[in-house]
């Protein structure tokens, strides 16, 4: 759909500590494969991104992603991290995952404000939205997309736009192994560019990067980047597996 290169987003969640995680980067660096044509971000936990990121500022290979911020950027939030203290250090920012939306009680005011923080600190967010398994058999995930986009973007103007990549996760398909139907990814991602097209022109929808999440692994990646409206995926499980990431690398380039 676009002219950028395939984007793949291992989140770890929170799996390693600071040094499982420097020695699973050095795992990668050592095993993967990255074609000119992928990007290949990883999140690590919070707190391993600043050893990660002075130990990749050698090869820069990977791009780093945070899992979540705040949307202040300082102030007494105790326990938070703020989008302004990630700054130069990662270049995305995950928002609003389904783990934080219903882990953590976070609401669509909270995700346009962090989507926000991202944006005016410089960053990339990776806005994250999907229907729950109930939505679904109500028929809702159209209405549940629409909602969590427009609420998501609501502070952003068309201009920013090109920071912006939206990850379409259903929320049934997280860590089940139950990854959704082609046709099903295929349908919400239409709707998603269509909506943004509406919202902000254009050049934002054509420019907007989708990526699909939801059980991915080596097997199933080939058939999500293979449609027309999938610039790329965000992978949980199968991103703890230096094999396995390799391969969705891999298929990332055809
Ligand atoms: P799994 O790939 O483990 O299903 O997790 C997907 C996810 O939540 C990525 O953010």
């Amino acid at each position: 759909m676009n002219t950028h290169k395939t984007l793949i987003v291992g989140n770890w969640k929170m799996h390693f500590t600071i040094g499982e995680s420097s020695m699973f980067i050095r795992k990668l660096e050592e095993q993967l494969k990255i074609p000119s044509s992928v990007e290949v971000v990883v999140a690590p936990t919070t707190l391993a991104l600043q050893s990660v990121s002075l130990q990749l500022k050698h090869h820069r290979k990977f791009k780093l992603a945070a899992q979540n911020c705040f949307w202040r950027d300082f102030g007494a939030y105790t326990g938070e991290v703020s989008a302004h203290m990630l700054r130069g250090l990662t270049q995305y920012v995950i928002i609003g995952h389904s783990e934080r939306r219903h882990a953590f009680g976070e609401i669509d005011k909270d995700i346009r404000l962090k989507v926000q923080a991202v944006v005016r600190n410089q960053m990339q967010p990776i806005l994250c939205v999907g229907e729950t398994a109930q939505e679904r058999a109500d028929g809702d995930t159209g209405f549940t997309l629409h909602d969590q986009v427009t609420a998501g973007l609501a502070n952003i103007t068309s201009e920013e736009m090109h920071r912006i990549v939206i990850a379409y996760e259903p929320v049934w398909a997280i860590g089940t192994g139950e990854n959704a139907k082609t046709t099903d990814v295929a349908a919400a991602m239409k709707l998603i560019r269509k909506q943004v097209k509406d919202l902000f022109g254009k050049q934002a929808s054509l420019d907007l990067r989708l990526l699909y999440g939801g059980s991915v692994d080596g097997a199933n990646a080939t058939q999500y980047l293979a449609l027309p409206d999938v610039d790329g995926l965000l992978v949980g499980g199968a991103s703890l597996k230096p094999e396995v990431f390799g391969d969705i690398i891999a298929s990332a380039k055809s």
